[in-house]
């Protein structure tokens, strides 16, 4: 069932990059957007622009209290929440071997916890409206794996692991649950990103990155054909695809893609 043009939306990392492109996106499709991050000043400068149609509702979706309060400010000023967009994100970068609790918990706590409380918090309202959607920001590493980028993949891959399962527990509500894998964004995304491997920030200059706004009309256009999954560049297509009918060859093509951009072999910094 289709959602009506001035459904709500709720989008959690929209200070910047992706969701706050996705937040004008959606606008300019005529919904209602409630914007959620860290970032008071650049939340409501963002809702400022978009104008009378946008709430700024400041959260860290680290905590459930704060997610929970941001839903419920949605819901009072808007009256519903149709869309739910987990999309906060962060990365970090290390070698398995390497890898601390704190590096596990720090990329868990907003990449996978962040989702689950955003999408656990929203799901009472959501089941209010048949078609009512949650929809989650994975990544291409949410199906195949990088080195390292473990702790980020393994958030990615939890995200998918999460949105499959509760598919199948929210479809006979009528809530629609669809998973988008972005490959690399021109945001802020990398810069952000904190690295254990000296030398190692994949992609750092974000060249042949999508610009965040062709990442957004992807979302809504995923969410206005009420796609499942959608894995947005070609080359991270056929990553997914290799990885499963040719793994070595997969295997080959990142272990040569990684040594480029490894110059000095893996150090720890
Ligand atoms: N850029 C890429 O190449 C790429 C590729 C694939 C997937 N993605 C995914 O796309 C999503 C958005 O990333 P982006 O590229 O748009 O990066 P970005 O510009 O760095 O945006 C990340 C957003 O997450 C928010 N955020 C981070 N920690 C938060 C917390 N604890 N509580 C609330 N909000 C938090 C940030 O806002 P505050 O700092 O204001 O809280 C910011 O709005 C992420 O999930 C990322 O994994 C990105």
């Amino acid at each position: 069932m289709a959602l009506p043009p001035d459904r709500v939306v709720l989008i959690t990392g929209a200070s910047s990059g992706i969701g706050r492109a996705a937040a004008f996106a959606f606008a300019r499709d005529g919904a209602r957007v409630a914007l959620a991050a860290r970032r008071v000043e650049a939340l409501e400068t963002a809702a400022r622009e978009i104008g009378e149609r946008a709430l700024a509702v400041p959260c860290d979706v680290r905590r459930r209290d704060e997610v929970r309060a941001a839903v419920e400010k949605t819901v009072h000023h808007f009256g519903a929440l149709h869309v739910v967009v987990a999309n906060a994100g962060i990365g970090l970068y290390t070698a398995i071997e390497d890898m601390t609790d704190e590096d596990l918990d720090a990329v868990f706590r907003t990449n996978v916890y962040g989702a689950v409380y955003a999408v656990q918090e929203a799901l009472p309202h959501l089941r209010t409206t048949r078609g009512s959607q949650a929809i989650f920001i994975s990544s291409i590493l949410g199906r195949a794996s990088m080195p390292y980028m473990g702790p980020y993949g393994m958030s990615k891959h939890a995200l998918t692991a999460l949105a499959d399962a509760l598919r199948l527990e929210v479809a006979d509500d009528g809530v629609e649950v669809i998973l988008i894998g972005p490959g690399l964004t021109a945001t802020e995304f990398q810069r952000n990103a904190v690295s254990k491997v000296r030398g190692f920030i994949p992609a750092g200059d974000n060249a042949g990155g999508w610009p965040p706004e062709r990442v957004a009309d992807a979302i809504l256009a995923a969410s206005k054909k009420r796609k499942r999954e959608v894995y947005l560049t070609a080359d991270g297509r056929l990553l997914i695809r290799l990885k499963y009918w040719l793994p070595r060859l997969a295997e080959w093509g990142i272990r040569r893609w990684i040594r480029a951009r490894l110059p000095e072999g893996r150090e720890r910094t």
